[in-house]
């Protein structure tokens, strides 16, 4: 089992990544001194296989606990369902004192953070990210919210939880495609961060495909170190917390224009992290052969590297940028790699250099 810390003063928190974390839940609640009252929220795949062990965990340790399942997928992840939970809660009794586990993916955590952070106006919460893609990012970090009909995450707040429980063998169940998602994101940590990690996954990649558990372990805590650090300089995202968008601009803008179909997010940021190497090999130096390995890893972990878009199609994935919420002042401002493993944020692409990546194959 490892710990990461995440620093931010008395808001401060861990995260434990390992087997059998779920196991530990309720002992782990009892530890932080948590009211006694509280409810499991879930969504139905999640709930079907981890919601008893979660329920008995807490049992065992003195709590009582409540389920509340969502139905799975980003559609629930909306204020319907915020108002569906907290008329759980309240016919459950949740007061002050009371806590609210997230478990489940980067839909059921967001989702249940935002419950969280207004029930009552603020009840505690305990994340159990049960994808690769919620342990490495979003159960870290604290920002939760839903999806409105004009956009993603368009409501939401940075509440951050009381402890991250990272259970490995929750992974076992998760759909391959899901994985190989959230392999985009932990990528993402090598090339904006950490070059010795990139060149792990590298070497690793099968031994992560098969899903090892000491590969595993030691990967999710390298992305969850990079994160917590991040997020422990700029919490609410004023300056360098921006790296983590590292692809996501274009990424986003291709989700948009598909409407949240055609691509999984991990798959969305894979083409956006590929073009967005390809510009830094024009503007912000780095070296043809490191786009090549950036390129080159996303293809080898079975993920989409390019999109050949129409004009109508470039079109409206301009526009969709345009209205991602990290444009200020109507301009698009990118992430771009000065080398793997170092990123700047805050730069302008000339459109003529971003409709060349948007046309050509992904190999420069
Ligand atoms: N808060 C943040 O900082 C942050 C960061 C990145 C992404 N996000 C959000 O995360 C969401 C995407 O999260 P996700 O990719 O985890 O999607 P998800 O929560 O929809 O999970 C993907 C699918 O896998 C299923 N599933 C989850 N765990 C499983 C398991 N162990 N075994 C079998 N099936 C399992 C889910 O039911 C779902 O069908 C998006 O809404 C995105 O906006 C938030
Ligand atoms: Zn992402």
């Amino acid at each position: 089992m490892r710990t990461v810390k995440v620093p931010l003063g008395n808001r401060g928190y861990d995260i434990q990544i390992g087997p059998s974390q779920l196991s530990e839940l309720g002992r782990e609640c009892a530890r932080l001194k948590l009211g006694e009252r509280c409810a499991i929220i879930t969504d139905t795949n999640v709930g079907r296989r981890y919601a008893k062990p979660a329920y008995e965990s807490l049992l065992k340790a003195g709590f009582n606990p409540s389920l509340v399942t969502v139905p799975a997928g980003e559609t629930a992840k909306n204020l319907k369902s915020v108002g569906f939970c907290y008329n759980q809660l309240a016919s459950h009794r949740l007061e002050r004192k009371s806590f609210i586990v997230a478990l489940g993916g980067g839909v059921v955590g967001d989702l249940a953070g935002f419950v969280a952070a207004s029930y009552l106006r603020g009840v505690a919460f305990v994340q159990v990210p049960t994808t690769l893609l919620a342990q490495v990012d979003s159960s870290v970090g604290g920002k939760v919210g839903v999806n409105l009909k004009a956009g993603k995450n368009l409501v939401g707040a940075f509440y951050q939880p009381k402890i991250v429980l990272c259970d490995l063998d929750t992974l076992r169940t998760l759909p391959e495609r899901e994985f190989r998602a959230g392999l985009a994101e932990v990528i993402k940590y090598g090339i904006i961060y950490d070059a010795d990690l990139f060149a792990r996954l590298e070497r690793d990649l099968p031994k992560l495909l098969r899903r090892e558990t000491k590969t595993l372990t030691e990967v999710i805590a390298r992305c969850c170190e990079i994160k917590a650090e991040v997020v422990g300089q700029d919490e609410t995202e004023s300056g360098l917390r921006a790296i983590l968008n590292f692809g996501h601009t274009i990424g986003h803008g291709l989700e948009a224009i598909s409407s949240y179909g055609k691509y999984l997010h991990g798959e969305a940021i894979s083409i956006g992290q590929v073009a967005a190497a390809q510009l830094s090999a024009k503007l912000s130096g780095l070296s043809q052969p490191d786009a090549r390995r950036i390129a080159e890893l996303f293809k080898r972990a079975g993920l989409p590297t390019d999109v050949r878009l129409h004009s109508n199609q470039r079109a409206k994935l301009f526009a969709a940028m345009k209205l991602d919420k990290k444009v200020s002042d109507g301009e698009i401002r990118f992430v771009l790699a000065k080398h793997i493993g170092e990123v700047t944020w805050g730069q302008r692409v000339p459109p003529a250099e971003l409709e060349k990546v948007l046309t050509s194959d992904g190999h420069g």
